[in-house]
């Protein structure tokens, strides 16, 4: 009997309606298009308004989008799992909510955080549970609201993150195909560059600190460039060299889309053509667990069966890593 693979075999995605454009955030702070477009790619990012909804919207948006387009009976997934930095409320999981409200009924469901690499571990925990034959449906959704924690009068910030989801089906596949090899990598060191101070169990939110705007997400900028620059391209390369791959062998990088110059110094270092790189951060901004699933979202109709796929990922802890990936269909 050929070794079980994990591979992905249907995909969804929503992003809100409303946009953001740089011109009205221009109006906002103290920046404009011209800065925001030369230092990040981003032009737009969209923003979920409505009040009362929260993270699971867009899951449950980016899942049912996905079991429509497959023509899958939702009460054969067995797991949910709902990658993301923004559950909807603490201590009830975003991810048992998301299930119920498809109708994955006969799910056991949780959330998974590893901030901007929430995604790219969900991808390794769902490819192990298929890879040791104990499910054989598992949806995994990348879903952040981050304008639940972004202060818009910090340009720092406000700039870069919006609103999204995406979802994958993951299934055993005999030919093969899907998860080939992955390197993972974390470093608490980090955390102080890239956090929301307030609102955890370390320091919770009271009339006092909410007046500092600790709960708000705060960055810096430079520091947490810096270190995704070498770690995502570091990781990249390794997981070529050690799967004996070269630039050619490579039909895609999907990479974690928090800076156009973060993902471009990635492709560089694997010396990728950039007709295959896959890009929307200009559409969408750093959506944080969301940026992987809605680039295959977006790419989906562009992917052929049989081609490798490198993922990389770069988010706050530090957490980061690389998955090498084999495609399973066309469309
Ligand atoms: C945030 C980020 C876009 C800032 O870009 P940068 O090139 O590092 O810019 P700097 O912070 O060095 O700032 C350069 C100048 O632009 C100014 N500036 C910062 N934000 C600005 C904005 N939105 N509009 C206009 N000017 C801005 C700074 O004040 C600074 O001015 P100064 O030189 O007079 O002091 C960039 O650091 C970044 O993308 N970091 C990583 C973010 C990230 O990936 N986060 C999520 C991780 S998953």
């Amino acid at each position: 009997m050929s070794k079980i693979t994990a591979a992905i075999t249907a995909v969804g995605g929503y992003v809100p309606d409303f946009v953001l454009s740089n011109k009205v955030l221009e109006t906002m702070v103290e920046t404009n298009d011209e800065w925001i477009t030369s230092r990040t790619g981003i032009k737009e990012r969209r923003i979920l308004k409505d009040e009362g909804k929260g993270t699971s919207f867009l899951a449950i948006k980016a899942a049912e989008d996905l079991i429509q387009k497959k023509g899958l009976d939702p009460k054969e997934i067995e797991l949910v799992i709902v990658c993301t930095a923004t559950p909807d409320m603490k201590a009830a999981s975003t991810a048992a909510y998301t299930a119920t409200q498809i109708g994955a009924v006969n799910a056991f469901s949780y959330d998974l955080e590893a901030a901007c690499s929430s995604f790219l571990f969900g991808m390794s925990t769902a490819s192990a549970y298929i890879e040791s034959g104990r499910y054989k449906k598992i949806l995994l959704i990348g879903a952040d609201k981050n304008s639940s924690f972004i202060n818009y009068k910090d340009r720092a910030t406000c700039i870069i993150f919006g609103d999204g989801a995406g979802a994958v089906l993951f299934e055993p596949n005999e030919e093969g195909l899907g998860l080939q090899d992955e390197l993972l990598r974390s470093n608490g060191e980090g955390r102080e560059f890239l956090q929301a101070t307030y609102g955890g169990s370390s320091y919770p939110i009271n009339a006092d600190t909410y007046n500092e705007g600790k709960h708000y997400v705060f960055q810096d900028g430079k520091t947490v460039f810096k270190n995704a620059v070498f770690n995502m391209a570091d990781v990249a390369e390794k997981i070529l060299k050690r799967n004996n791959l070269t630039n050619d062998d490579v039909a895609w990088l999907a990479a974690h889309q928090a800076n156009k110059r973060i993902i471009d110094a990635t492709a560089n270092r694997i010396d990728l053509d950039k007709k295959k790189v896959m890009m929307n951060i200009q559409k969408y901004g750093n959506t944080t667990s969301a940026t992987l699933p809605l680039l295959l979202f977006d790419y989906e109709s562009q992917l052929k069966k049989g081609d490798n796929i490198v993922f990389a990922a770069f988010g706050g802890g530090f957490t980061w890593g690389s998955i090498y990936f084999k495609w399973a269909y066309n469309s």
